[in-house]
């Protein structure tokens, strides 16, 4: 690693400094835990990729099928000529060519600021977007909030921020009122959220999506060992670490967990410490939220919104819903 210092020149905490802390606190935890806001170095985010890209994992295929059959409907709700479009989370960009599509059909102009924390995944994006005369692409390789609160110094233009594929699932009911009021803060009046939600069904089909015949979920969840062995000089040894991915029907969340296949030691050399691991002991690793209808308008309501549209699939396995900030009196 070319920067070995954990402490910013003027005393800010690192980012390497801040993945030290959260390991350190996720690992003492009872049961043991990581967050999975880390899986997504570059090689997490290119397996991430792959997973998008599996029969297993219906997600995205069906937001795929509901963003091109409504991709001419979304900017009905726009009246202005220019739009800032900011994603959270771009991946590699073929959802987002379809909704900039729409846009571009009616003859806007489009300012397009996908918002990343992985360069990998930006390059990637770039590929993708197809260039247009009404379109310019601005890529911000950030955290989701400081790339918004950068953003809105930065431009006067009407703003729909999409935060698309269930990315809002990694987020608890708690954690989701926080994040979504923040986005409201960083938003004005009747600005746009275009956001997808993973709907509740039938448990089978919820599994196989974390239990990929590929294996690509577990090696997404070793990584994450991977990436601490490598950037925190850990020495989990992967063979010795099973991924479990199971549904909690009270929770209404998938929940991924590697567990230790036998009793074993781990050492950290930035954190300078070991850690103890049972035979059987588990790390959680992952929540994915799965919703309601109910559950969505509610959310909405809560944190500042009025709920425009539901675009969903015919199979109701997952919805984009489209809000609009409502501010003052
Ligand atoms: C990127 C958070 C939407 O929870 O479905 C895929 C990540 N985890 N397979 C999800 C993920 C396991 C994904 N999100």
């Amino acid at each position: 690693m070319e920067n070995s210092k954990l402490i910013n020149e003027d005393g800010k905490i690192s980012h390497k400094e801040q993945f030290a802390i959260d390991v350190l606190t996720g690992l003492c935890s009872s049961p043991k835990q990581l967050p999975s806001k880390y899986f997504y170095d570059d090689i997490g985010s290119d397996i991430f990729q792959k997973i998008t890209n599996h029969d297993d994992y219906y997600l995205t295929r069906t937001e795929f099928e509901i963003l091109s059959k409504f991709k001419n409907d979304i900017p009905d709700y726009v009246e202005e000529d220019e739009i800032d479009i900011i994603e959270l989370g771009a991946g590699d960009g073929h959802k987002s060519q379809l909704i900039l599509q729409g846009f571009l059909n009616k003859g806007k102009r489009v300012n397009y600021y996908p918002i990343d924390i992985s360069s990998e995944a930006m390059d990637q994006l770039k590929k993708t977007i197809t260039p247009h005369e009404n379109l310019m692409i601005n890529g911000i390789v950030a955290e989701y909030l400081m790339g918004l609160r950068f953003l809105r110094k930065k431009s006067k233009n009407k703003q729909i921020v999409l935060f698309l594929g269930s990315n809002i699932g990694n987020f608890d009911r708690v954690q989701n009122q926080a994040f979504l009021r923040q986005l409201w803060n960083s938003l004005n009046t009747d600005d746009l959220v275009l956001i997808g939600f993973d709907l509740k069904k039938s448990v089978p089909i919820l599994t196989t999506a974390y239990n990929d015949s590929a294996g690509l979920t577990r090696d997404f969840n070793l990584n994450l060992l991977h990436r601490i062995n490598t950037e925190l000089g850990g020495n989990f040894d992967l063979n010795k670490f099973d991924h479990f991915g199971c549904y909690n029907p009270v929770l209404g969340a998938m929940q991924s967990y590697l567990i230790s296949n036998e009793p074993q030691k781990v050492y950290i050399g930035e954190i300078q410490r070991s850690f103890l691991f049972d035979a059987s002991e588990p790390i959680h690793l992952e929540h994915s939220f799965k919703y309601l209808r109910s559950d969505i308008s509610y959310l909405c309501e809560q944190t500042g919104f009025s709920l425009e549209n539901n675009f969903a699939d015919d199979n109701e396995y997952f919805i984009d819903s489209l809000w609009k900030v409502a501010k003052g009196v």
